[in-house]
């Protein structure tokens, strides 16, 4: 390989090499055809493949986000799941799956805790270097990413993480080594600085990353983070999205000048070449991916689904016994969130709801007792006629100036016009459908966007305005748009004529592109009060009620951190008052990361979902009715309240995110403030109940008997801390070592062993690892605060 890649370069000049180091399009690597090249799509992830398009036409299979995958604590699953996402990313043409996102959950605050693993780099770590490794099995390549130290969401272009070296290698660096042992063959840097300079031309890409590392792979740039022609002269390889003005002409022009040696520029080639030939971009054709029915991608998410829902809480309620009758309730059991906000993003063909996913399994009563947010959702598409075609839908037609250049029809109402190729030739585009009323009443008709936009109901224009974004993130602009709506009293089955015409003016600064445009409604819907009482009721009548509760996109969402731990609207407060009238009250919490739960011991059971992806519905009542059971493990500590929480804060001042707690994050702070949290980090429950031996130790080596002494098959995860009370070095009170799942048939006994790695035994010094002589305490249990077995361990 090295070989070839050496020939191509002497046949590129110094023109053809600056193509190569751009990218070719949003989402587009160059190719070059005089060399065989073809150009190389890469595409969001992690937890699906948006290929180069964002919109309904192509759809993508949506696996469960980062917290959930991690909760498994299982990376043998990542082996089918690295399989259906090289699956997706070939389907689509994809060559890159930007993705795992590993930073560390160092304050639930972070707007993409939901994307990252886990707060503690061995979980992080193992999990991550399972996706690449199974990703890349197929010839298609993962993308670990942001290195290093992107925690947190303010001001993320700009912020200055201060962080000292033994937090940066311990924790935040480990998790990106332990993926360049596994092979990455891409690596995205980010967009924030560490230490004073930005991560796109900071040091830690040559050492350890480059140098002691090894990685020979494609360091790629977060999108637009390149900030200046010399950032060439450092570690970023390629920059995206492009062509980029920063490079390319003023870039040659240094190069001609001598002031960036052409040596740095073909380093970077042969990474992107290298990157080539694995991806198989220079061959005829890519290796072959397996390929998945849909039956078989649904079966599997729906099953990563259920071994990552974590229960917390149950006082024997769950599994729900046949025929239970049920009040389903919270606005999340009919319009849950499937997946997390941003870059993640994909467009599902197909979803279940737990609505939908119980109705058949349980007999069922349902209302969602509370409306969460004043906000348009976008219109369905049962109530949409596309008046060209008569189908489902809209028509989107495509103007530039006066002239026509295509219409679309359109199975959606919130369009995503990036990637879209007669979008990008536009400066106006047209909606039109025919929304059919379901419900009588006051209906919200309006639009999401930025830009210049008018609605025009029956012909008549009824609004026309320019709509601004506060501060200048794209994703913003294109996930959480200003909203804007008339009302309008229909009866069921009155049609009205939509028109939305939206257009670039100088509203957006700096954006000169339609990113999209949503036809919102809102239907008629009870008075709060009214609704609320109308799922006490409910509540009352059933058996047992199933609360399902959320967060919001507005809330929890790349772009932006939380700013509080509570749950949206009157959630808490509904919750309360559905337990107060049926104390069989079981509760899922359907967010990426943690949120306050204050009635969490007043009711019988708490289930949390996570993200879990498109199968949410089935998954949830599988595990429900005791078809499967919840095999999630918490891999973040979840506090009582916000205000206990050790290490929170995530707005920088002047600037500077100071990690002034060193090593200790998640856990290690909680157990060093010596504070309870509401569920400990490992925590989590079964079905079935467990007995483990005593712990043996040989080398490095630990092992103990696991016997399931309950009357259902089940899963175990066995977790292995280490602690050095006597230590000369200031450490965690205790750390994740490593650990392992067993699945057992009733009355089954398994002995398990663990391979403690050196490195959990060493800590980082002023030259380097150290490995502190002398006896380290090993412990196992199931949390890290329930370990019933100690040893000693060298
Ligand atoms: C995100 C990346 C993502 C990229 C491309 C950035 O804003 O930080 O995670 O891969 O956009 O969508």
């Amino acid at each position: 390989m090295e070989d070839r890649i050496k020939e191509l370069l002497a046949e590129l000049d110094l023109a053809g090499k600056l193509r190569l180091i751009s990218g070719a399009g949003l989402f587009r690597m160059a190719g070059d055809p005089a060399i065989g090249l073809a150009e190389m799509p890469v595409s969001d992830g992690p937890s699906g493949v948006r290929g180069e398009n964002w919109d309904e036409r192509d759809p993508s299979v949506s696996l469960p986000s980062g917290t959930a995958i991690a909760a498994t604590w299982d990376p043998g699953l990542l082996t089918e799941i690295g399989a259906l996402i090289a699956a997706e990313a070939r389907r689509k043409d994809v060559y890159a799956v930007l993705g795992p996102t590993m930073n560390l959950h160092r304050s639930p605050l972070g707007g993409r805790h939901f994307e990252c693993f886990s707060e503690d780099p061995l979980l992080t770590a193992e999990m991550a270097a399972a996706y690449v490794r199974s990703v890349q099995a197929h010839g298609v390549s993962a993308c670990p990413k942001h290195y290093v130290a992107n925690d947190s969401e303010t001001d993320r272009f700009t912020v200055d993480v201060r962080v000292g070296d033994r937090a940066l290698r311990e924790l935040y660096l480990y998790p990106f080594e332990r993926t360049v042992e596994a092979g990455a063959w891409m690596l995205m840097d980010a967009y924030n600085s560490v230490n004073g300079t930005t991560m796109t031309e900071n040091p830690l890409l040559d050492e350890p990353l480059k140098g002691t590392w090894g990685f020979d792979g494609v360091v790629v740039s977060d999108w637009t983070a390149v900030r200046s022609t010399e950032s060439a002269a450092n570690g970023t390889d390629l920059c995206m999205p492009g062509p980029w003005h920063l490079w390319g002409e003023p870039l040659a022009e240094k190069v001609r000048a001598g002031e960036i040696a052409e040596s740095v520029i073909d380093d970077k080639v042969r990474r992107i070449l290298r990157f080539a030939h694995r991806v198989g971009a220079l061959a005829a054709t890519p290796q072959p991916t397996p390929v998945f029915t849909d039956a078989q991608a649904q079966d599997l998410v729906r099953r990563v689904a259920a071994e990552a829902m974590v229960l917390v809480r149950n006082d024997g309620i769950l599994p729900l016994a046949p025929e239970t009758t049920v009040a389903l309730l919270g606005l999340s059991a009919g319009e849950p969130r499937f997946l997390g906000g941003g870059s993640a993003t994909v467009i599902p063909g197909h979803t279940t709801t737990p609505v939908e996913g119980l109705t058949g399994r349980l007999p069922l009563t349902h209302t969602a007792g509370v409306h969460l947010s004043e906000a348009l959702i976008p219109a369905p598409l049962a109530i949409m006629t596309d008046p060209e075609t008569g189908e489902p839908g809209l028509s989107a037609r495509y103007f530039e100036d006066e002239t026509e250049l295509g219409t679309q029809h359109r199975a959606t109402s919130r369009l995503v016009l990036l990637g879209d190729e007669l979008a990008a030739r536009s400066n106006t585009i047209e909606l039109n459908t025919r929304l059919r009323a379901d419900t009588a009443g006051e209906w919200q008709i309006g639009f999401g966007g930025v830009g210049h936009i008018r609605l025009d109901l029956d012909g008549e224009t009824v609004l026309d305005e320019n709509l601004v974004l506060d501060g200048g993130d794209p994703a913003a602009a294109l996930l959480n748009p200003p909203q804007r709506h008339v009302t309008r009293t229909l009866s069921v089955g009155d049609e009205i004529a939509v028109r939305v015409v939206t257009s670039i003016e100088e509203a957006m600064p700096g954006l000169g592109i339609i990113l999209g445009a949503t036809l919102g409604i809102r239907r008629p819907q009870r008075a709060d009060d009214e609704e609320f009482a109308a799922a006490i009721e409910l509540a009352r009548a059933a058996e047992v009620a199933v609360v399902v509760v959320g967060t919001t996109e507005q809330i929890e969402s790349e772009g932006v951190d939380r700013t509080s731990l509570r749950l949206p609207g009157r959630q808490d407060e509904l919750v309360s008052a559905v337990a107060a009238v049926n104390p069989r009250t079981v509760v899922v919490v359907n967010s990426g990361a943690p949120v306050e739960m204050p009635w969490r011991d007043d009711v019988a059971a708490v289930l949390l979902s996570w993200f879990p992806g498109q199968e949410f519905g089935d998954a949830l009542a599988d595990i429900l009715t005791g078809t499967a059971e919840p095999g999630g493990r918490l891999p973040t500590t979840w506090p009582k309240t916000m205000a206990e929480v050790p290490v929170l804060d995530t707005t920088p001042v002047g600037n500077v995110l100071d990690y002034a707690e060193g090593i200790h994050i998640g856990y290690r702070a909680w157990l060093k403030a010596g504070i309870e949290p509401a569920y400990p980090f490992g925590h989590g429950l079964g079905y079935t109940t467990w007995e483990t031996g005593d712990l043996t130790v040989a080398g490095r080596t630990v092992a103990l008997t696991v016997t399931n002494t309950g009357a259902r098959a089940g899963k175990h995860v066995v977790q292995v801390y280490l602690s050095r009370p006597d230590s000369i070095v200031d450490r965690p009170v205790r750390w994740l070592a490593g650990f392992t799942t067993v699945s057992l048939a009733p009355g089954r006994t398994q002995t398990v062993s663990i391979d403690l790695p050196a490195r959990a035994f060493q800590h980082w010094g002023a030259d380097g690892w150290v490995s502190e002589p002398g006896e380290f305490i090993v412990s196992a249990g199931t949390s890290v605060t329930d370990l019933p077995h100690t040893a000693c361990i060298y």
